[in-house]
Formats: structure tokens, sequence, C-alpha cells
């Protein structure tokens, strides 16, 4: 029922401010009829972070970011969802506009700049849903006037750990002045620590909490050395590679729009997004695994995606340009790999080109 109606509205959508279309596409989903789950194929599931995924593709951070609707993300047949970014505190973002499309390109710039409702409320329906199983992550990040930065992932990890299957630390979102900041060495392993130590600490009552830390694109090789020694000495569970990039790819063909300060995402990010993924991944020797994002429109860039060096994947902007079908598409992608290659599981793919990946040319 679904498709049929997407394609009703798709124009709609396409024709309303990039932001007035996504209010109303969350809009449409929190009071669509309630959908009967989709049964993945067996062949789809992957066990990472100590956690059962029906299927490896997830909606990324961005999308949910107040967790209205993860349950009907789930139902669409999501394999997990992400919400978040949230804020300790409730805060507006930039001044709207603040999400840009280049169509031509089919990529997006965003400045949002961590909009979120603050931890009470999402809290508060994350915990209305707890017995309705389904993996949903939280992505947290901090205020922007956070007198104590590290101070608020350590308060919403405790917050929220006993609602989330996992949680992402994200200091990788370029809207947030000095945020990126914490990818540096020193900065990292204190937050990491006391990050780690706070998931620890409410161990007991929460349950396990794995620690996901979401990455820029745009390090450098040697920040990337950094941050994946870190994260391996501290022991997070996973990392997601990566946010958006401030990179403007001389590809682009939207030049105007090209030129409005955020980051960029869609199928323009997909080449630097799919070499950092496969350098995070020779770094990490198979220690945890990676999620990749960034760029995935394709049944063949997700099949990329994992032979670059991920253990399961998730999209967002190609959405606005593809239309949900995309998630049908990838999953019979990677269905037909699966028994192309007769593997047991999609977990052999992982990594299988990442060696090639790292001795390419950089990309532009
Ligand atoms: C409008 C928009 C809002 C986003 N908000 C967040 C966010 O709050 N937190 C986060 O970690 N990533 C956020 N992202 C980044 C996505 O999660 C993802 O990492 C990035 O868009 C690359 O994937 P894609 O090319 O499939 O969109 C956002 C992306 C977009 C387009």
């Amino acid at each position: 029922m679904i498709g049929p109606l997407e394609r009703l509205v798709r124009p709609l959508l396409r024709a309303l401010e990039p932001e007035d279309a996504h209010a109303l596409t969350l809009r449409m989903l929190k009071f669509a009829p309630p959908l009967g789950a989709v049964r993945d194929d067996r062949r789809l599931a992957i066990r990472a972070f100590g956690l059962n995924f029906p299927n490896p593709v997830g909606m990324a951070a961005g999308f949910d970011k107040n967790a209205e609707v993860p349950d009907v993300l789930l139902r669409l047949g999501f394999g997990f969802a992400e919400v978040g970014t949230i804020t300790p505190r409730p805060q507006p973002g930039n001044p709207r506009p603040r999400v840009f499309r280049l169509q031509a390109d089919e990529g997006v710039i965003n400045r949002l700049g961590f909009n979120s409702q603050g931890a009470d409320v999402v809290l508060r329906r994350l915990a209305a849903r707890t017995n309705a199983g389904g993996i949903v992550g939280v992505n947290v990040g901090a205020n922007k006037d956070a007198p104590d930065r590290v101070a608020d992932y350590v308060r919403l990890i405790e917050r929220f750990a006993a609602v989330a299957s996992y949680v992402t630390v994200n200091i990788s979102s370029p809207n947030t002045p000095g945020l990126r900041a914490l990818q540096q060495a020193a900065a990292l392993d204190d937050l990491l620590a006391r990050v780690v130590d706070a998931r620890e600490r409410v161990a007991p009552h929460a349950g396990p909490t794995p620690v996901l830390l979401k990455i820029a694109p745009d390090l450098s090789l040697a920040e990337l050395d950094d941050v994946v020694g870190i994260a391996r000495s501290r022991r997070v569970d996973g990392m997601i590679v990566g946010n958006t990039t401030l990179v403007r790819p001389p590809s682009l063909r939207d030049t105007n729009t090209a030129k409005e300060v955020g980051g960029l995402s869609g199928h323009p990010l997909f080449p630097l997004a799919t070499r950092m993924l496969a350098e995070t991944y020779v770094r990490v020797e198979g220690v945890f695994p990676l999620i990749g994002v960034g760029g995935i429109d394709s049944g063949a860039a997700a099949l990329a995606k994992f032979r670059a060096g991920a253990g399961l994947i998730q999209l967002y902007s190609a959405l606005v340009f593809r239309g949900l079908g995309l998630l049908g598409e990838i999953k019979a992608a990677l269905i037909a790999a699966v028994d192309r290659d007769r593997l047991d599981s999609l977990n052999e793919l992982a990594g299988a080109d990442a060696a090639a990946v790292t001795a390419e040319p950089w990309p532009r």
C-alpha cells in the first residue's frame, strides 16, 4: 500500500521546501494506518554489537531526530532505526532555510545545527516503546552552548542506555561550531573514557549498551590513525563512517546550491565516504564492526559499501530522490549477492575490497 501512496505524494514533496517536505513526511508516517511488518529473508540477518539485525539496512540519524516514528520505520522494512541527534536541552538549531536539495546531483546540504526537542521529551517517547522490540539506536550530541560538552554526552548515555539498543556518540556534525574538535586525540580519549565509564556505571540496571562512534569523512589519514587507535583502546563497540562532508567535489553540477554552508550528503558523498570506510576498516583489523553510510543510492552502491568494509549500512539522502522503493531494491541486491557468491552470511562480504579501495587514487 505504501508504494502506490508514496508515488502519489512524491511530486508534492518535491515541490515543497525541503524542511517542510520532511515535516510532512514525518506527519504522514506518524498518522499512517498501522502497517503489517515486513518479514525479512533469513539471508539478510546479521549479528553485530551483540544484537540480531533482521536485515543490515538502517535509517541514518537525522531523519527521525526526536524519535517520533522509529517503529513505523522498522515496520517499513528498515533493519534498524537510529534516532537523534538528541541534545540534553531543547534547542532550535540554525535559522531557516537550512536544508537544500542539489537536484541535479542527488545531493543534500544541511546546516540544521542539532535542532532537538531535548532529552526529556525524547526519553519519554522511547520509554513508551521499550517492549515494542526492534533495534533502535540513539544518537547523542552536545548543546551548542554547553559549558562542558563531554558532560552532555555522559549525561545522555546515562539517561538513554536503558531505552537504546545502542548509543552513537556523534562528534562529527559540521554544524555545531567546534564539535568536530572532539575528534582530536586528547579530547577524544577523554570523551570516550568518560562515555564508556558512564555506560559501565549504568549497565547493572540498563543492561549492556553498545557505544558507537560516528566520525566525519573529512578527517586526514593521520587523524584517522589516532581516532581508530583511541576507539580501539577505549573499547568502543563500533564506528559509523560517516557523517556529511564539508568538501564540495568538483563534479557537482548544482554549483549555486553547492555554495550553501553545511554538510553535503547523498550521491556526491559516496566516493569519499566509501574511501574513508575502507581506510577505517584496514585500521580496525576486525576488532569491531563498522556501519557504512554516505551516498548509498542503489543495490550496487550498497554492495560496494559492504565490500569496502561495512558490516551494516545506513541511508538517508537517497530516499529523498529515489523513495522507499530503494530499500527493497537494496535488500534484493544483497540477497542476490549472497546467492551468487554462495555466502553463509553477508558478514563474509565485509571488507573484501578494502585493501583495493585504499590503493586507488584519492577520490575527488
Ligand atoms: C537533513 C539531514 C540531517 C542530518 N542530521 C543528522 C544528525 O542529527 N545526526 C547525525 O549523526 N547525522 C545526521 N545526518 C547525517 C546522516 O546521518 C548521514 O550520516 C549522511 O547524510 C550520509 O548519508 P546519506 O548520504 O545516505 O544521506 C543528517 C543528514 C541530513 C541529510
